[in-house]
């Protein structure tokens, strides 16, 4: 049976963890945000705002309802602000030693029966609830930039995740109105085995003179129908992800 979550902790504030603290807080979860210091915080959480104030503007949201969202989020540059979430989800630097170092004092502060989940794009995930002191209660949460908008969450069972802790991670995401797909703790899970090598490939076309960077782009969104080109793409990940999840 799957936990009840009501208080979300998100780690990091960068790319995808802004975006993974807004899609929470829309959906009536309370959010903490941990960023390392107060100006990083503050750029992440401009951007929600600005979202916000877009999404008002549109009248896809009342303004009420955009100050309720941002209400519910609050931002930190401490962990102890975490301890009573009930399910945490970190979204920092695609770093190995990084992430373990962070779980490891995320776990002496936070309650013992919440679930971590890491947004990974790559890195194995039974490597980081190894180092926590509750690694049934780990999974993969893989949101999709830009996490306002992708529909999907592949939500990753690693060999020690519980029934449980799966079945809260997979919960979370349909309440967030996500596709949740679950996969295994296998390199890149479904997306990224599939799409980094589109767009690894993308790059060597390119370096063999196959097509201008236009060209590949503009081929592969009226030949295959994509909303984005390979090499577009690639910069839209960022080139520091991409370049840490293909190491
Ligand atoms: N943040 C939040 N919302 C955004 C956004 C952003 N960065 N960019 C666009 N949007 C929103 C817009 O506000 C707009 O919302 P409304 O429909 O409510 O008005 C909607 O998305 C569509 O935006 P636009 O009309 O401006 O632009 P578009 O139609 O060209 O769509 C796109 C933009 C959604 C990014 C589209 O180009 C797309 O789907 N691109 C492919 C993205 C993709 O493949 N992402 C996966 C990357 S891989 C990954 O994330 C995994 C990993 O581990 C590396």
């Amino acid at each position: 049976m799957a936990q009840r979550i009501e208080k979300v902790g998100v780690l990091g504030a960068g790319l995808m963890g802004h975006g993974i603290a807004q899609v929470a807080a829309q959906s009536g979860y309370a959010v903490v945000l941990r960023e390392v210091d107060e100006a990083t915080l503050a750029k992440g959480i401009g951007k929600i705002e600005k979202q916000l104030a877009r999404a008002v503007e549109k009248e896809k949201m009342s303004q009420q309802q955009g100050d309720e969202v941002r209400a519910r989020i609050e931002g930190t540059v401490h962990y102890r602000e975490l301890r009573d979430c009930d399910l945490v989800i970190e979204a920092i630097t695609e770093s190995l030693e990084l992430k373990l170092e962070m779980w490891r004092e995320v776990d002496e502060i936070v309650k013992p029966e919440a679930v971590f989940a890491t947004n990974t794009s790559s890195l194995a995930v039974i490597d980081q609830a190894a180092v926590t002191g509750r690694p049934s209660q780990f999974v993969g949460l893989h949101y999709f930039n830009p996490a306002q908008v992708m529909k999907l969450v592949e939500v990753v069972r690693c060999v020690t995740s519980s029934d449980e802790a799966f079945e809260t991670a997979l919960e979370f995401a349909r309440s967030e109105e996500k596709l949740a797909i679950p996969t295994k703790d296998k390199a890149g899970f479904i997306v990224n085995r599939l799409l980094v090598p589109y767009m690894l490939d993308a790059i060597r076309a390119h370096e063999e003179g196959v097509g201008s960077a236009q060209e590949i782009d503009a081929a592969m969104k009226a030949g295959a129908g994509h909303p984005m080109g390979p090499l577009t793409l690639a910069d839209f990940v960022g080139l520091d992800t991409l370049g840490s999840i293909c190491d």
